[in-house]
């Protein structure tokens, strides 16, 4: 469902991404593991559309997308959940799912009637709480929820647009070791009609998630392979594991 062929991105000369390729089937849980300044947050931009690949060629269901801006993607069905936070601070859980759900079944217009009356808002909302794990805590403000139920939301707004494809950077990223299995878990009950290509860098989470791991380092694909191969890849090992013994943790 996601072909990437011998893309390379230059910045002022340096190479951040190399001659990369990369195939993901449709439902896959893919992870991209590597350490800090591989290049995954980079490849992320250059797969959503928000930043334009120097070299190479992006193929999503079928179709080439290289040309597509940004917004084209996301209607194709492609959806980002971003490192940096995007949520309304003073909106309740409910209403930023809300606003969400309303711009994704084309209803934030102001000729219609207000969203919090819309059965298939309401339904759209109810089902992505439940999707991502937070029915209790809808009405919780965002400013006073923890960091952990934030990043939840985040999933949760990328899902509104019911995507094909939904690219994660680093979801668990500053999450607590009980959060962190608690993203396990939501992680893992998220349906297989969507293809999940996840940057982590939280070994146990990518083994645990993962069918397949493409490994980062400098911009090219060191390795590939199931979560047992990648474990007991040397090349990965002495390279991201190497890394952290060193004591210099990708964050
Ligand atoms: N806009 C940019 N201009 C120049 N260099 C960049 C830019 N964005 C990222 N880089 C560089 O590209 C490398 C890879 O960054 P990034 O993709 O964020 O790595 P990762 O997400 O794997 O940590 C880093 O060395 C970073 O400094
Ligand atoms: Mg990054």
């Amino acid at each position: 469902m996601l072909e990437v062929k011998n893309l390379s991105k230059d910045f002022g000369g340096l190479q951040i991404i190399r001659d990369l390729s990369l195939k993901v089937e449709a439902g896959e849980r893919r992870v991209i593991l590597g350490p800090n300044g591989a290049g995954k947050t980079t490849l992320f931009h250059l797969l959503a559309g928000t930043l334009a690949p120097s070299q190479g060629e992006i193929r999503f269901d079928g179709a080439a997308i290289g040309a597509l801006n940004a917004v084209r993607r996301a209607r194709l069905g492609m959806a980002r959940s971003y490192q940096k936070n995007n949520l309304f601070e003073s909106l309740t859980i409910r209403e930023n799912l809300m606003l969400a759900a309303s711009a994704a079944l084309g209803k934030s217009g102001k000729l219609f009637r207000d969203p919090r009356h819309d059965a298939a808002v309401k339904a759209r909302i109810d089902e992505i709480a439940e999707q991502i794990a937070l029915t209790e805590t809808l009405d919780a403000q965002v400013s006073t929820a923890p960091y952990g139920i934030r990043r939840q939301l985040e999933v949760g707004i990328a899902l509104a647009t019911k995507p094909k494809l939904l690219l994660m950077d680093e979801p668990t990223s500053g999450v607590g070791p009980s959060m962190i299995d608690h993203f396990h878990r939501l992680l893992n009950q998220l349906p297989r009609s969507i293809t999940l290509l996840i940057i982590e860098h939280d070994m146990d989470l990518a083994f645990d998630v993962a069918d397949r791991i493409s490994v980062l380092n400098f911009g090219e694909k060191l390795f590939e392979g199931t979560p047992t191969e990648t474990k007991g890849n040397a090349m990965v090992r002495s390279i991201y594991l190497g890394e952290r013994e060193g004591g210099e943790h990708n964050a």
